[in-house]
């Protein structure tokens, strides 16, 4: 073999080498992603822009599980008597909210993703609720009817303490500011007390203000790629982390997010591609997705069947996030974590305290300004730095006009003084043991009246499960609103409880949620055929979907009794 046969031999084996360690490495990537939709965002993407638009007609709305008439006609009763009592009970609140309607695009799109979209439109002209609330004290909201309700949205998780802790930080907070006013640029003197205490709860070295969550994890990633050079990022299947689109692929973002890896989450697949990639700048956690890792969000607009699933493991979520921090050290990746949702309410000094395990950087957000609008990011000197002394005009560009706004600054330094009350210290106390035995004791009363209803929580965030295939879940938002418990327009996905609910409070809403299920089972919702399972449910609504997709004329569907 002469020389140049050799080298040709030698650089060819070399190419095959590396072609196939990067079509490993490629694999590795495939084989690191959740076998669900929601783990694949373009597949996910391209698939929702094939779903048509159907719906159910009179008929076929009451029946969609083909149910018996003596069932149909039980369940329209009873979805009549809850018309006739929203109309009366929230009349103020929906007409205000019919006027608005129209000029509120974020209305229209809450109000049309309540429940699934085949029952939408009917649900919508029968059942209104409203949107307003006229005044919030101790756990509750009253709507502009006077309907006092307990509130279980937690203001999408910015109430911890309860309103009137919030309202307190507004007041006192504008008051310590009122002689700044709304100067912006300069500091108010607060803000140095509020970085002094993010620096100690957060055990991180530096501080960056924002105007909202969504902001401070956009520029926890910028900073990540900025000081590793790499442009990829990774977060788990399902997780939220605001709107921005990098954050956010898959249904709901126009455009496909190149620069986003989505792995399955507590994975081992998922730390060999941390531990193999190269271009991986920051892995994202949220750990709200310790109740339901890999799941998205639960609302009810996609609870076509019983297939919504949570279970909380404290001990595996812990080990998983020991792992990834190791991992991260290893590769040099930045570890996030998003605690705009948790911060706070799993523990005083949040998920890092709660779990035992250090991040880089931290984002908070929603509580922490006593409820005004903010986001923070915290996080180690060597990465929260946007220039380079050695390049000074290689910069990392991050501002915002209102950030660190006097007002915001003031409310927050509120929050941190109150922090540190006995009531709210107590209020941290046993704070697990509470909200479990808690959901404990109600799942128990749900089991014993045979009631095809649970729910599984991560401290005081609860989400509900159903344990009997059904088309009908969805119902149970309306029978709960109907008992006086308000609930954001995600519905029995997702209930906040602020941590100032009392037992005798709590048991106030514990005996409402088991009159809404009775209910429930009393009007039929939840009737089943023996044979009816999620599979053949989802089974079905795929059916409906094909056909409905090639034969438009199905726009409005009736029952195959009914024809
Ligand atoms: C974990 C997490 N990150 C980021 C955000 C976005 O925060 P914001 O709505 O303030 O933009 C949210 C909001 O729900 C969140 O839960």
């Amino acid at each position: 073999m002469t020389l140049t046969e050799t080298l040709l031999y030698a650089s060819s084996a070399i190419v095959s080498l590396v072609l196939l360690r990067k079509l490993q490495i490629r694999l590795q990537l495939s084989a690191a992603k959740h076998r669900s939709l929601t783990g694949h965002s373009r597949m996910a993407r391209r698939f929702a822009a094939l779903v048509p638009f159907y719906e159910y007609g009179e008929d076929r709305f009451f029946r969609a599980d083909d149910a018996p008439d003596a069932v149909a006609a039980n369940r329209r009763a009873a979805f009549m008597r809850l018309a006739g009592l929203f109309e009366q009970r929230f009349a103020k609140s929906a007409a205000l909210t019919g006027e608005m309607q129209e000029g509120v695009s974020d209305l229209q799109f809450t109000s049309r993703y309540r429940v699934p979209f085949q029952f939408s439109r009917y649900v919508r002209e029968h059942l209104k609720g409203g949107s307003f609330v006229a005044s919030s004290s101790g756990v509750t909201v009253t709507d502009l009817d006077g309907n006092r309700l307990y509130d279980l949205t937690g203001s999408y998780g910015v109430n911890v303490f309860g309103y009137d802790f919030y309202k307190e930080c507004i007041a006192r907070g504008s008051e310590r500011v009122r002689d700044l006013g709304p100067v912006l640029g300069a500091y108010h003197p607060v803000t140095a007390y509020n970085v002094r205490r993010l620096r100690e709860i957060s055990g991180l070295d530096e501080v960056s203000f924002h105007m909202s969550g969504t902001e401070a994890v956009m520029q926890a990633v910028r900073l990540a790629r900025y000081h590793t050079g790499r442009r990829n990022l990774v977060r788990f299947c399902g997780a939220y982390h605001g709107w921005w689109g990098d954050v956010q692929p898959g249904v709901g973002n126009p455009l496909a997010a190149r620069e986003t890896y989505t792995l399955k989450d507590m994975d081992e697949k998922s730390l060999r591609v941390l531990s193999t990639r190269k271009d991986i700048a920051c892995v994202l956690v949220n750990p709200l997705q310790a109740l339901h890792p890999n799941g998205a969000a639960p609302g009810d607009s996609t609870l076509v069947d019983s297939g919504r699933n949570a279970h909380f493991d404290r001990a595996a979520y812990t080990a998983w996030l020991t792992k990834l921090r190791t991992v991260c050290t290893q590769r040099g990746i930045v570890l996030i974590f998003d605690e705009v949702f948790v911060g706070f309410r799993l523990a005083r000094g949040g998920a890092q305290e709660y779990f035992g395990v250090r991040a880089d950087l931290v984002t908070y957000g929603k509580t922490i300004a006593g409820g005004l609008p903010i986001g923070v990011v915290c996080g180690r000197k060597e990465i929260m730095r946007r220039f380079r002394e050695d390049r000074p005009a290689d910069i990392c560009f991050a501002r915002g006009t209102f950030n660190a706004h006097p007002y915001v600054m003031g409310s927050m330094c509120e929050f941190f003084e109150r922090l540190d009350s006995e009531p709210i210290a107590a209020l941290y106390r046993d704070l697990d043991a509470v909200w479990n035995s808690r959901a404990q004791a109600l799942n128990e009363r749900l089991r014993a009246q045979d009631l095809p209803v649970r729910v599984a929580n991560l401290s005081s965030i609860w989400t509900v499960l159903y344990t009997r295939p059904s088309r009908y879940n969805w119902m149970l938002q309306y029978y709960l609103r109907a008992e006086g418990l308000a609930l954001s327009w995600v519905g029995t996905g997702r209930f906040i409880f602020s941590l100032n609910y009392g037992d005798a409070e709590f048991a106030a809403v514990a005996d409402r949620f088991v009159s809404a299920a009775v209910a429930m089972q009393r009007d039929a919702w939840w009737w089943t055929a023996p044979q009816l399972t999620n599979k053949s449910i989802k089974r079905r609504v795929l059916r409906e979907m094909i056909q409905a997709r090639w034969s438009p004329s199905m726009g409005s569907m009736s029952s195959p009794r009914s024809k």
